[in-house]
């Protein structure tokens, strides 16, 4: 389970079609330093199109860099990250949210003054071909149509994670469970092929969480996003996830499906704290049916 990447490891040049088909993002080699602080060494994994992935890990483990390094809010040191077979490394965020990185950040960054549905509208700001350019010719430019059918996809977002009771309402003003979903909705609206969840239960009850767990499930199977979690609930990460990579001071200790890595002696002893000669875990309860396997 660990070791042995998803994809083989060709160099860009090499990689067959069938290759890019099947691994829509991978990292090779990636090393995060800050100062004396090695974030991330030597990590290297692939996630298959399609995939529900999750990264888990006690605090500090690495978890958000190698997100932002996905999202390219970060550049490695060292190593290499591809998106759909590009090589991503030294693209900005916004170049990367463009060719359909999506995220949701682990601290909530919604503008607390603006309305729920125009906080999901900034999302699609870069999907409008009109700007302030052609804003002018509003009525002839087809700016006007191209508006109506951008709110009504906003319109079904916002009925697919039932905000509509909210969507007058100022950000700010709403709880906590709210937000999150309403930071999610702001992601999907970017409509990316590989959306990044920073602990999107974070702070959660459990029926906040088993709604959102729902939520991401179905972001994965009808909308066909390709997901990538970081969360600390294991009922969760263990119940809907297709596979699981561990983290442990910035290296990869572990990766496979849920079952293995949970199973795993070097995950038992290093994020569950247990001894080699305890038993393994029972699955957690489940929170929402068993996912479908991914080709
Ligand atoms: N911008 C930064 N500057 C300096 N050090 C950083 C920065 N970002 C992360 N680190 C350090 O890198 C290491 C990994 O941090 P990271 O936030 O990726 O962990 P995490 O697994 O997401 O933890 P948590 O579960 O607490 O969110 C930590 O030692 C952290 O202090
Ligand atoms: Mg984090």
């Amino acid at each position: 389970m660990s070791g042995a990447p998803v994809a083989p490891h060709p160099g860009p040049a090499q990689n067959s079609p069938a290759t890019q088909a099947e691994t829509i993002f991978e990292a090779r080699g990636v090393n995060l330093r800050f100062g004396g602080v090695h974030a991330l060494t030597d990590v290297s994994f692939g996630i298959r199109k399609g995939e529900l992935f999750s990264i888990i890990g006690p605090n500090g483990a690495g978890k958000t860099s190698m997100v932002n390094c996905i999202s390219g809010r970060y550049r490695p040191t060292d190593g290499r990250v591809y998106f759909k077979g590009r090589d991503v490394t030294g693209m900005t965020p916004n170049h990367r949210a463009a060719l359909g990185i999506g995220r949701t950040f682990q601290n909530l960054a919604l503008f607390g003054h603006m309305t729920v549905l125009d906080n999901i509208m900034v999302g699609r700001h870069h999907l409008l071909k009109n700007n302030f350019l052609t804003g002018p010719l509003y009525w002839l430019t087809g700016a006007r149509k191209e508006e109506l059918a951008h709110r009504r996809e906003v319109e079904e977002i916002i009925d697919f994670l039932e905000i509509q009771h909210v969507r007058k309402a100022t950000a700010g003003t709403l709880s906590y469970g709210l937000r999150k979903r309403v930071e999610l909705a702001r992601a999907i609206a970017l409509k990316p092929d590989l959306i990044l969840l920073d602990e999107p239960m974070a702070g959660m009850n459990l029926e906040e969480k088993e709604d959102m767990a729902r939520y991401i499930v179905d972001l994965n199977e009808e909308f066909g996003m390709t997901v990538v979690m970081i969360e600390h609930d294991m009922g969760v990460v263990m119940d809907i996830s297709h596979r699981v990579m561990v983290l442990e001071f910035g290296k990869k200790i572990a990766e496979g499906r849920p079952e293995e890595v949970l199973a795993d002696p070097r995950v038992r002893r290093a994020y569950l704290g247990e001894d080699d000669d305890e038993e393994a875990p029972a699955a957690p309860a489940a929170v929402v049916p068993p996912r479908k396997e991914v080709a």
